[in-house]
């Protein structure tokens, strides 16, 4: 067993700024991670960090753009944080040595991005994720902080008490991929989960192998609620035929859209008269599929992406990354030809639901980055807003956790306050099959002290793990498929009912598959169908939450576009949908977004671009 005031699960951006954070504070932290750190998904952002850092612009007009963008979903005081706090923390990079582009005067730059009223992405050419994880992985390394690499975390370890809000938890369980071990790490000050993305879900996405959701899986069924699951964002720029993202650095330095008849349908055909190509993403990924729809894309799949009067020097220096990318994954030339690209997921909106301190509902637990919902980025994220999220939230759940003092936290969890039920009845039954399953393990343990807990939580995973290396079934990897591709045909940037129920219908068939699950490679060593036999559960358990959201939402906010319901409905729907998992059965509820910020209501008006 190891012991750790704090165990950080995850070593992206988030994880890393939340050790540093919690070591600051005079914890004994330590990281557990699947990855090594510099292989985690932060290193794939491109694009940059939103910070009001020149005189002419502020805090304020960031949060305006970001309620904004995201359809006045998000929670103005996590909102409001986010704006204040991003401009400290790309000045603490900075200070740490992150190699930012800068302009001939020494000032670090920035450039526009979507739904942005000023230009302020601050930026590392186009591989600003990589040269942050870097910069933070170094502090690590400088800090002494242990890190315990290539560790699977399977499950939290949190008492059983019936309401979510009663329980605790004290740490979590973890296989060793180098050597098959499976082992405890105890937490008393608290865990910290920042696993970041769960692109797994969609087979089509700018998302890494890795990011499978297990956090927000993990913290699902040990009680938290996830949290407005439905809103995913949909990058308009990513290669036909892998998902490899395209920055939005492109357009932010000037390149255009071009459908398959050269017009430049983001003015020509009326979607954003105003920012056209830089309009947020949720109304660039509709456009471009509307121009596929309607018969005006290429090879009636992708539109192009058109850099080539930038001019070489300034593609050299601003987006060379880019030119790699297309090159290596589509064989496009960006300096002489322009570059298919298609909308594909790149971002949940939602998540584990935190407090704006990254508190969960559970004692001891919290989350911060892509894997939590604050929340920052409501119906929408806007480009440049995921950096500073996980920085900025990074840093006040390491502080939390290592017991530093803190404001009273505005945002409630749980089902505290006003909160309703949902009142749609869906056709096909959801929730686990056989809650009893060996495949199937809660986050809850029937015990009372952190050590017995732990105890009983490690030889319950030891079985796991034994029974789906010796039993002989069926392979996670066709039910994985069938998971992405159902979520990639029918919840992807347009939604309609029936097919939203025949998704719900595939995952219900995929979950009884799952129950006879196993694994055919018996090695202790680095057996990736074993690790990847267990992400498939996290999926599908994400999946489902997702749907069901997507399902009972009907109105159109944001990235939520619904054929039914073609209109944002304020009046009864400024509210987060949730997700609780009540001993395996999903139950969906609701409370309200909070639009009162510090000094001002975000008022809902018309959202254009
Ligand atoms: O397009 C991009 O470079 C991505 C940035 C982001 O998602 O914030």
């Amino acid at each position: 067993m190891h012991e750790h005031d704090v165990v950080v699960v995850g070593a992206g951006g988030a994880g890393l700024r939340a050790a540093i954070a919690a070591q600051e504070a005079g914890a004994d932290v330590a990281i557990v991670s699947k990855l090594h750190p510099v292989r985690s998904h932060t290193g794939a952002a491109e694009g940059g960090i939103n910070a009001a850092l020149r005189d002419a612009d502020s805090w304020e007009d960031h949060a305006y753009d970001t309620m904004k963008g995201s359809d006045y979903l998000a929670d103005a005081p996590a909102v409001e944080a986010l704006c204040q706090e991003s401009p400290e923390e790309v000045i603490q990079l900075e200070h740490w040595g992150m190699p930012f582009s800068r302009e001939e005067d020494g000032r670090v730059s920035q450039r526009p991005f979507g739904g942005l009223s000023f230009p302020r992405t601050t930026y590392a050419g186009a591989e600003t994720g990589h040269q942050m994880l870097h910069t933070m992985y170094e502090q690590v390394v400088k800090r002494g902080i242990t890190v315990y690499d290539e560790w699977h975390v399977m499950d939290l370890v949190v008492t059983d008490e019936p309401d979510p809000a009663d329980r605790t938890c004290h740490g979590v369980v973890a296989y060793d991929i180098q050597t098959g071990e499976v082992n405890g790490f105890r937490a008393d000050g608290g865990v910290i989960l920042a696993t970041g993305g769960m692109g797994q879900v969609f087979d089509h996405t700018t998302n890494a192998v890795a990011n499978t959701g297990d956090g927000v899986a993990m913290a699902y069924r040990a009680g938290v609620p996830m949290e407005d699951m439905e809103f995913i964002q949909f990058h308009p720029t990513t290669l036909p035929s892998t998902g490899v993202l395209i920055s939005e650095g492109v357009r932010g330095e000037g390149g255009i859209l071009y459908n398959g008849e050269g017009e430049r349908f983001m003015f020509e055909r009326g979607y954003a008269n105003n920012d056209g190509e830089l309009a947020s993403r949720d109304v660039v990924s509709r456009a471009e599929l509307t121009e596929v729809n309607e018969g005006r894309g290429i090879e009636d799949e992708y539109v192009h992406l058109d850099m080539r009067h930038l001019g070489e020097e300034r593609i050299l220096d601003r987006l060379e990354n880019i030119l790699h990318l297309a090159e290596d994954f589509e064989g496009a030339d960006g300096l002489t030809e322009p570059m298919p690209v298609k909308p594909g997921q790149h971002y949940a909106m939602g998540g584990i639901e935190t407090n704006e301190h990254g508190e969960t509902v559970v004692d001891g637990l919290y989350a911060a980055g892509e894997c939590a919902c604050a929340s920052v980025h409501g119906a929408n994220r806007l480009g440049g807003n995921a950096l500073p999220e996980l920085i900025v939230f990074g840093k006040r759940a390491g502080y939390h956790a290592a017991g530093k003092e803190m404001s009273e936290a505005e945002i409630p969890t749980g089902k505290n306050g006003e909160w309703e039920p949902a009142d749609y009845e869906f056709e096909i039954s959801v929730g686990e099959v056989d809650s009893r399953g060996p495949a199937a393990a809660d986050g809850g343990a029937v015990a009372t002290d952190a050590e017995a807990l732990l105890r009983t939580a490690v030889e319950r995973a030891r079985d796991r793990v034994e029974t789906l290396l010796s039993r002989t079934g069926r392979n996670h990897a066709e039910i994985r498929s069938t998971v992405q591709e159902t979520m990639t045909a029918n919840v992807n940037v347009f939604r309609e009912e029936d097919r939203l129920e025949e998704t719900l219908s595939d995952l219900r068939e995929a979950r009884e598959a799952y129950q006879e699950v196993a694994v055919s490679d018996p090695s202790r060593t680095f057996n990736t169908d074993l690790i990847h036999t267990m992400e498939t559960r996290n999926i599908l358990d994400i999946a489902e939450a997702l749907t069901m959201g997507a399902l009972a939402r009907r109105e159109f906010r944001g990235a939520h576009w619904r054929k039914e319901h073609q209109e944002r409905k304020d009046e009864s729907w400024l509210k987060h949908t949730l997700v609780s998992w009540n001993g395996g059965e999903p139950e969906l509820w609701y409370k309200p977004a909070i639009l009162e910020g510090e000094s001002k209501t975000y008022e809902p008006k018309v959202r254009s671009y």
